[in-house]
């Protein structure tokens, strides 16, 4: 069957995310498998508007499924939120021929490709970020990448605090979100994780549990502050107050957003790079690719935006229910 599209761009933005070299890369090698020509542009919408672009090919992509960050670099463009980037950014899909975009990134890039797509351009959004906070997938690339390097750096924590019988509290990305910061906790025996998503009862979430835990025998302890529940600086010097530990914070910080992809993110960025190229083909346009349990699905953009997603309560009740917090 003839291709819907002929020439498509690609680009990364936003929060970088482990897998996002790969998704460029399932990106690429679909369009070379299909005939269609890809150009990269650089620095998300910013590179749009400037035309900060290049040609890329199967051999451009050699070596990026296992290749931290994004070589297509990725910003935050204050210009493109007005009406006058949008146009120029439209300008430079016109001067190119390009027939559709694909955006990689999170709630902010889509927010540009609906934009993209009132100004007349087919676009595909592929989710990736640590966040894991895009309601329409179960899962974003980056996430389980992001959970591994948070869990390796608090194991390593663990043990000096073992050590030293004092109290870690660890303080991990997520926005607003608490997904990362839950399956953290739970991945690591956490004897607490505190989340936005429900309110924290300092006595009952933290003093408590830690009370339990050293009747029990255990002499050091690890607390987990998603990021969207406030400082994690702010929690220990609670906790010390409350319990007179010895406490120390780590904020993990961007630390997070690098390293090589875990093979579910490499699997999931190729598999997502695929899905929106072959939809191009097909003339289907303006779509977000989403995972559902083992199945690729898509969704219209603007009900993509529209939809929430809320914590994995039944993960959220286990790691309650294991970790202490009752
Ligand atoms: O959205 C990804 C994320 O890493 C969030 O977890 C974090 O709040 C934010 O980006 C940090 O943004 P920046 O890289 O601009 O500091």
């Amino acid at each position: 069957m003839e291709n819907a599209v002929h020439r498509i761009g690609v680009f990364t933005s936003g929060g970088d995310a482990p897998g996002m070299n790969a998704a460029v890369r399932g990106v690429v090698r679909t369009c070379v498998d299909r005939g269609i020509e890809c150009v990269g542009i650089r620095r998300g919408y910013h590179g749009l508007i400037n035309g900060d672009i290049f040609p890329m090919n199967f051999d451009s992509v050699n070596g990026l499924l296992r290749r931290g960050g994004t070589v297509l670099y990725s910003a935050r463009s204050e210009d493109f939120k007005a009406k006058l980037g949008q146009e120029k950014a439209m300008g430079t899909c016109k001067l190119l021929g390009l027939e559709a975009l694909v955006g990689i990134g999170g709630d902010g890039t889509f927010r540009g490709l609906l934009a993209m797509s009132k100004q007349g351009i087919p676009v595909m959004g592929i989710p990736g970020t640590i966040d894991n906070d895009i309601a329409c997938t179960s899962y974003t690339i980056g996430f389980d990448t992001a959970c591994q390097t948070a869990i390796d750096s608090i194991d390593k924590l663990s043990d000096t605090m073992q050590s030293h019988e004092r109290c870690s509290v660890v303080e991990v990305m997520g926005r607003n979100a608490g997904h990362l910061a839950m399956y953290v906790g739970v991945a690591c025996g956490a004897t607490c994780v505190l989340v936005p998503e429900h309110k924290v009862n300092f006595a009952k979430d933290v003093v408590e549990p830690i009370r339990r835990a050293r009747i029990g025998g255990r002499t050091h302890f690890m607390v987990i502050v998603a990021e969207g529940v406030g400082s994690a600086y702010d929690v220990a010097t609670k906790i010390k107050e409350a319990t007179s530990l010895d406490t120390r914070v780590t904020v993990l910080g961007h630390v997070q957003r690098g390293g090589a992809p875990t093979a579910r993110d490499r699997v999931t960025a190729t598999n997502m790079g695929y899905e929106a190229v072959t939809l191009l083909a097909e003339g289907k346009k303006n779509r977000v690719i989403g995972l559902q349990g083992e199945e690729y699905v898509n969704y219209d953009i603007e009900e993509a935006l529209s939809m929430k997603k809320g914590l994995n309560e039944q993960t959220y009740e286990v790691m309650r229910a294991l970790s202490g917090m009752g």
